[in-house]
């Protein structure tokens, strides 16, 4: 099976949007768990951005010596030489270094020609290869640009000596469908070459969508973050692209090196790290990715999980599901979570409790386990305690 590298950019990317930004030492917790998670390669920093990101990479490459880390650089000497600087310490150090190709940008933000900009790509991984090896160039805002102008540099990069070509939809701006189609060319065009990249934003909620549609068209690398962090409306999350390659594996038949009982985790440590957590609803890591109020469901799942849970929880280290009792919930479960609560109740106990419990869920979010406990005490009283 076809393997696809996990290149995690939480560290990057991820620490570059509002109230996502860390400290050394915290990059440095944030690194110990992607690396323990099972990520290819750890984008660490922009040495160039600032000294606290100078630090984190160095940091990160001697912590580290054995995880491909991978600094950023625009296509600049500058940028270039103090990326090779900070991973000095690395052992398999990587140089992602990118520059803007589509009209827009070259004509509003870097005022350059096409041929400039290629040169400049050009130069760029030249002298990176003179640091090491391992060279990824970036093609920003790639979903934007020319497609024959595309194929023209990330060509002309390869020669130079680039190992990896990103083709960033930078703006989010890309359909499945479209992505998938200029992945495919270019991937067809480079063969063995080199291997093709994606990096995927959620502008228009099709990040996720869109990196597997890249995947299934031949890009072998998939930039990610933790929680889907990342500028604007983040990146494609890192959990969610793994585990739709898991569970969809008939589909998508290619193999990443994550251990997938540890997302849970790595996605709680980032949001104790920065100033926020998932959304409740956020898939695989949302607090309601396992939880499930409405009665029908709960009695299917009550009944035989599969009905409606397509992944276990443990599978991505979520200790277990929640059935949540609220307005919409059903006898059978209000009678599972009064065993779990120690009470064995006879049918007319139950039904007397249940009438209640309606009563009250109607006006409030959710019962919680202290006021199912007042209830039970209240109606059935404590004769009705089995322990
Ligand atoms: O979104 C983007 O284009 C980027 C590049 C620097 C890879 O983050
Ligand atoms: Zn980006």
């Amino acid at each position: 099976m076809s393997r696809v590298y996990i290149f995690d950019t939480t560290l990057r990317d991820g620490e570059q949007s509002p109230g996502c930004s860390m400290t050394k030492p915290e990059k440095l917790r944030m690194a110990a768990q992607l690396v323990d998670l099972g990520v290819d390669i750890l984008e660490a920093g922009f040495p160039i951005a600032s000294e606290g990101d100078f630090e984190a990479v160095d940091a990160v490459s001697q912590q580290f010596p054995w995880t491909q880390v991978a600094a950023l650089a625009r296509a600049t000497k500058r940028d270039v030489e103090r990326a090779a600087q900070a991973l000095q310490r690395a052992k398999r150090p990587r140089i992602h270094t990118f520059i803007a190709t589509s009209d827009i940008h070259l004509k509003h933000k870097l005022k350059k020609t096409r041929q400039q900009v290629m040169d400049e790509a050009v130069a760029a991984v030249s002298l990176a290869r003179s640091y090491t090896d391992d060279v990824e160039f970036s093609a920003e805002d790639a979903t934007r640009t020319d497609f024959d102008y595309l194929e023209a540099i990330s060509k002309a990069v390869v020669e130079a000596g680039a190992r990896t070509v990103n083709l960033p939809d930078t703006v989010g701006y890309s359909v499945p469908e479209e992505y998938g189609a200029l992945i495919g060319r270019i991937a067809k065009s480079l063969g063995d070459s080199a291997i093709v990249s994606v990096h995927c934003h959620d502008d228009l909620g099709l990040a996720v969508a869109n990196t597997l549609a890249a995947v299934a068209a031949g890009a072998r690398q998939v930039e990610c973050t933790i929680n889907g962090i990342g500028e604007r409306a983040g990146n494609a999350a890192l959990e969610e692209v793994v585990m739709a390659i898991k569970v969809r594996n008939e589909r998508l038949p290619f193999q990443t090196r994550i251990h997938t009982e540890k997302l849970y985790p790595a996605s709680q440590l980032l949001s104790s790290i920065i100033s926020f957590g998932p959304q409740p609803n956020k898939a695989i890591v949302g607090d309601n990715a396992f939880a499930h109020e409405a009665g029908i469901h709960q009695d299917g799942y009550l009944k035989e999980k599969s009905t409606y849970e397509i992944i276990d929880p443990k599978a991505v280290g979520v200790p277990e599901s929640k059935l949540v009792l609220g307005k919409h919930s059903g006898r059978h479960a209000l009678k599972k979570r009064t065993e779990d609560l120690g009470f064995q109740l006879t049918i007319e106990e139950l039904d007397l409790v249940y009438e209640r419990f309606t009563l009250l869920a109607d006006c409030k979010k959710g019962l919680r386990n202290e006021e199912i406990l007042i209830l039970l005490h209240e109606v059935v009283g404590r004769a009705a305690v089995a322990n």
